[in-house]
């Protein structure tokens, strides 16, 4: 039998000890900042997420798992909540979560059920779905340490002990070759000193996230690491905790389960990496709904004294609905050209209006797939010959996008 399947996670096991401290704890975490909506993206039965609900919060959730996602549903009216549910994989969060909310959370170490690509495209497309400045919030077991150690088994005896009963836990590990791993429960109870029952459950197959793989991920995707917190007071029985000194990152190998909060950056790098773009080939960037293009092409004949190149950045709702573009002030966007050998910008250009509307407009609705040309130029006659490198950003209300990538002048 499948761990999920079960009444453990069902009614969730929480101790009212358990309770009042997860509630604690996400008070504070969350207490400084101007956040009104959480996902919860694997929210299992939900009896983790209650809390959030508990302080006011208005929380929606989604699950691979619709066995699970009705149990929610249970479990949040028996409690007095309404929660709005989606059936959705984690990896796909934006193809259901239309609204964007301000808080998107994955707790309980659901992460690792899917393969570090996977938690990459979480990322990505998570942040489609959070407001600028939303908040991110994971925890997750320290596999780190797990990995390092790479136990074959883990025993938590006794979990019950009275003068009639005493049950055992014993997690076994299986670790495969390419590093995924699978664990069995093994419930070992005695009554009255007597062998009663051994049960065996099995969790689906995990796949180790380093701390510095989602960091990475985090970064790629345009967030800043705000904080580290130490779990285990909440999901470690007091026996199995190693000795700490409070401080997170000297403690890190001692902490079994550990929390990551990171925040979407006002400034979303769309593409850092260089892309060489030759024969007139476009550079394309998204980030959802927009995407950017800078198309570059050769003027046919040319005289000597007249521009050999032209250019156009051109934006376009990529999504399937009509799209609000809406600017932070008059400032649309700027872009340097730097000439890549010598450190030298020979162009640095700010625009304040779009090329082909109205001037001092600020707000431009764009339909499904609708294009607009930003701005145009031509060159050729001022520009040495060389590799360039482009830095360029728009300027949008409450979010920069910034791309870098860079061409060739013959
Ligand atoms: C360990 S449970 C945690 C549930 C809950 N967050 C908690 O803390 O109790 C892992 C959850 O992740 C869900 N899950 C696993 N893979 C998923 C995926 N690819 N997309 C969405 N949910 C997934 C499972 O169905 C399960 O509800």
């Amino acid at each position: 039998m499948k761990i999920y399947d079960t009444a453990a996670l069902y009614g969730q096991n929480l101790s009212d000890e358990q309770q009042s401290k997860l509630m604690e704890f996400y008070r504070v975490l969350l207490e400084e900042y101007d956040i009104a909506t959480i996902h919860d993206c694997t929210i299992g039965a939900g009896g983790t997420t209650i809390p959030l609900a508990k302080l006011g919060y208005k929380v929606s959730g989604s699950d691979i798992s619709e066995n699970l996602l009705e149990r929610t549903k249970i479990n949040f009216n028996e409690s007095g909540y309404e929660i709005e549910l989606f059936n959705s994989d984690l990896r796909n969060l934006d193809t259901v979560l239309r609204e964007p909310v301000d808080c998107i959370i994955s707790t309980g170490n659901s992460l690792p059920h899917v393969t570090n690509e996977g938690v990459r495209d979480f990322v990505k497309n998570a942040s489609k779905c959070l407001n600028p400045r939303g908040l991110l919030f994971i925890d997750i077991r320290n596999w780190d340490q797990l990995l390092d150690e790479k136990p074959l088994i883990k025993t938590r005896d006794p979990i019950v002990m009275t003068a009639e009963e005493h049950i055992g836990l014993h997690q076994i590990f299986v670790w495969h070759d390419d590093q995924s791993v699978e664990f069995a429960f093994a419930t070992i109870k005695d009554e009255n000193g007597k062998h009663k029952e051994t049960k065996m459950q099995f969790a689906p197959m995990y796949y180790p996230l380093k701390r510095s793989t989602y960091e990475r991920i985090l970064m790629d995707h345009g967030y800043d690491l705000i904080n580290y917190y130490d779990l285990d007071s909440i999901w470690i029985h007091p026996s199995q905790q190693r000795p700490k000194s409070g401080y997170f990152e000297a403690d890190f190998h001692q902490i079994a389960w550990y929390g990551i909060l990171a925040q979407k950056k006002y400034i979303i790098s769309a593409c850092s990496h260089n892309n060489r773009n030759v024969d007139g080939d476009d550079f394309n960037a998204e980030r959802h709904p927009i995407g950017i293009t800078f198309h570059f092409d050769q003027i046919d004949n040319a005289t000597p004294s007249e521009p050999k190149y032209q250019y156009t950045f051109i934006l376009k709702n990529t999504s399937l609905e009509t799209y609000n573009l809406q600017f932070e002030d008059d400032l649309k966007y700027s872009y340097d050209f730097i000439l890549e050998d010598e450190s030298k910008t020979i162009l640095t250009t700010t625009g304040t209006n779009v090329w082909n509307k109205v001037k001092n407009e600020n707000s431009f609705l764009l339909e499904k797939e609708e294009e607009l040309v930003l701005t145009k130029g031509s060159i050729g006659d001022i520009m040495p010959s060389g590799k360039y490198l482009v830095d360029f950003t728009l300027y949008l209300l409450n979010e920069q996008l910034s791309m870098k990538f860079d061409f060739e002048v013959e």
